[in-house]
């Protein structure tokens, strides 16, 4: 059956896969790897970096000879450190032998962020548990943006390993927090490590549907032809959480929905629906294509953004959604960073020009979803509309609209419009034509976006992480925008919690011309 030569295949790629990831280092001789994970104690290694070593150890994603060392400040034992991360590991009975193998080769130091002589006592400790001065190192900084200077000067002076190692650094968003800060962050890191070493995670490039987009533009003719503002009359990209900040709040108030979503996990996206066919798929030449499509586009409008913040709404039976941005700890009581917020973006080039992209992203909302609509132009000519008017339907045809879910149930399909099953004449339907992914292909795992990054660090493949320029030019879409709400104390929009949305989004998204169908 298809799904059967489907997962065949599939099997077939991760065996592949699995080859090449455990013999990494084989070719230099019995090359050891270290993974450190700086931040240990934190929330992001718990929930998601010890979690995804885990799953990739387990599923023999991990290089021979591969042990991993946590680093924070904090006095931790690697037992605390498994039981924070307990929940989150999702072990079955039949994978606890393996579980306890993989904690054995787990070690924790703790010491400062700044400190040379801690640094220090850090490489003479890996050279220990390594057994090599050589060995591999990939460093993973799940730190406060507030300490990436001095960690990363810290590591290049004193934690490189000797040759022939190679180091890799994955730096966590945000980097930097406009323009300015974010090419200083850029200079500092380009003093200590060469953009090779670099490796800017946006775990959003991690995701299935995300990947699959290069897929699906470039290997389907029947898109290629259409792929522009001929066809195409408005791209809608949509983040919706149906969460607050969650004692985030510290971290989220500094930054803002725009800078926290939009500026990276949204225009990365924006970057890779507009961007031309790239040479081919490696990772420079699809990078090149990125930062091109962004360079074509204008700092964003004040009149192209609405901005909302979300209040508790106190009607609600939970606790948890009594609760506005406000009322989160660290959040000050005269807060006006946005939690909701759409932005329109016109990409200034042959292909898009006039097109908007409407990018809207909040949290609080009645959903957790995150989907690319690309909306096409109405069919010229009238031939249904005596037809439509006939049966009720405003008297025009709906539009075509591919839409991607990103999450959840990751899905592809199609809007079109179909003759109504049974009837006479041509009474019209709107329906769809539907790849949902658990249907088609029930017995495949999709990995988690950090499984796939992390995995990619360790051969090596940069496609799915962020260069300079790239970040560069996202700043620059959205540094004035920032300034500019900020100076000017653009007023926030309530919203409820649970709300669809903010109405004046919705009135700007149809302003630009995208139609609700
Ligand atoms: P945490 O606030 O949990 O910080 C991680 C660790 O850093 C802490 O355990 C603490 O360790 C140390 N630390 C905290 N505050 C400071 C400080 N002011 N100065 C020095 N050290 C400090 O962060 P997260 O784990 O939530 O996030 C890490 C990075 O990942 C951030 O850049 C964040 O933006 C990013 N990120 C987080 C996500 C998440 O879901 N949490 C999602 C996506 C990105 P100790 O005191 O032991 O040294
Ligand atoms: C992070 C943001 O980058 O992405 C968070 O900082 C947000 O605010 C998260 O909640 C969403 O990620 P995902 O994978 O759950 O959609």
């Amino acid at each position: 059956s298809l799904q059967e030569r489907v997962k065949e295949k599939v099997d077939c790629i991760y065996q592949r896969l699995r080859t090449h990831v455990t013999n990494i280092g084989s070719s230099t001789g019995s090359q050891r790897h270290v993974f450190f994970v700086f931040g240990a104690s934190g929330d992001l290694a718990k929930k998601k970096i010890y979690p995804t070593l885990w799953w990739l150890y387990r599923d023999g994603f991990v290089p021979e000879n591969t042990c991993f060392i946590g680093y924070a400040r904090s006095q931790l034992t690697v037992e605390k450190i498994f039981q924070n991360a307990a929940k989150y590991m999702k072990v079955q009975d039949d994978e606890r032998e393996k579980y306890e193998q993989f904690i054995k080769i787990n070690s924790y130091v703790h010491g400062s962020y700044d400190k040379p002589e801690d640094f220090e006592r850090l490489n003479e400790e890996t050279n220990k548990i390594s057994g090599q001065a050589t060995a591999h190192r990939f460093f993973y900084l799940a730190l406060p943006p507030s300490v990436y200077g001095s960690v990363s000067e810290m590591i290049s002076k004193h934690c490189r390993p000797e040759s022939p190692g190679f180091l890799r650094l994955i730096v966590e968003k945000p980097f930097g927090k406009d323009l300015e800060s974010s090419n200083k962050l850029s200079e500092h890191l380009s003093k200590f490590y060469s953009e090779e070493e670099l490796y800017r995670i946006d775990h959003y490039l991690g995701k299935e549907m995300v990947q699959n987009i290069i897929v699906l533009r470039f290997s389907n003719k029947i898109f290629s032809r259409v792929w522009n503002r001929d066809s195409i009359a408005a791209v809608n990209i949509i983040f919706k959480e149906d969460i607050g900040t969650q004692g985030r709040g510290g971290y989220f108030d500094e930054f803002g929905i725009i800078r926290d979503v939009i500026q990276n996990h949204l225009m990365q996206i924006l970057s890779i629906v507009a961007m031309e066919k790239p040479r081919s798929t490696t990772g420079e030449d699809i990078r090149d294509e990125k930062v091109k499509v962004l360079r074509c586009i204008a700092p964003i409008k004040l009149e192209d953004v609405v901005i909302g913040q979300y209040i508790g709404d106190k009607d609600s039976t939970d606790p948890e959604r009594q609760k506005g941005y406000l009322d989160d700890d660290g959040v000050p009581k005269d807060s006006r960073t946005p939690t909701y917020a759409q932005v329109v973006l016109f990409v200034n080039n042959e292909r898009w020009d006039g097109v908007p992209f409407i990018l809207r992203a909040g949290k609080a909302l009645n959903e957790k979803k995150a989907e690319i609509r690309i909306q096409f132009r109405d069919v010229p000519g009238g031939m249904f509309d005596e037809e439509l008017t006939e049966h009720g339907v405003k008297g025009t045809l709906a539009r075509d609209e591919l839409v991607i879910r990103v999450q959840p149930n990751e899905a592809i399909y199609l809007k079109v419009n179909t003759k109504r099953p049974g009837e006479m004449g041509f009474s019209i339907e709107e329906t769809e034509l539907d790849l949902t992914y658990n249907e088609r292909y029930q017995d495949v795992k999709l990995p988690d976006a950090y499984e796939r990054l992390i995995l990619d660090v360790f051969t090596g493949s940069k496609i799915n992480f962020v260069r300079s320029d790239e970040l560069q030019e996202a700043w620059r879409i959205v540094d004035p925008i920032l300034a500019e709400i900020d100076k000017k104390k653009v007023p926030v929009i309530p919203y409820k919690f649970g709300a669809v949305g903010l109405r004046e989004a919705f009135a700007g998204a149809a302003m630009h011309g995208y139609i609700y169908t």
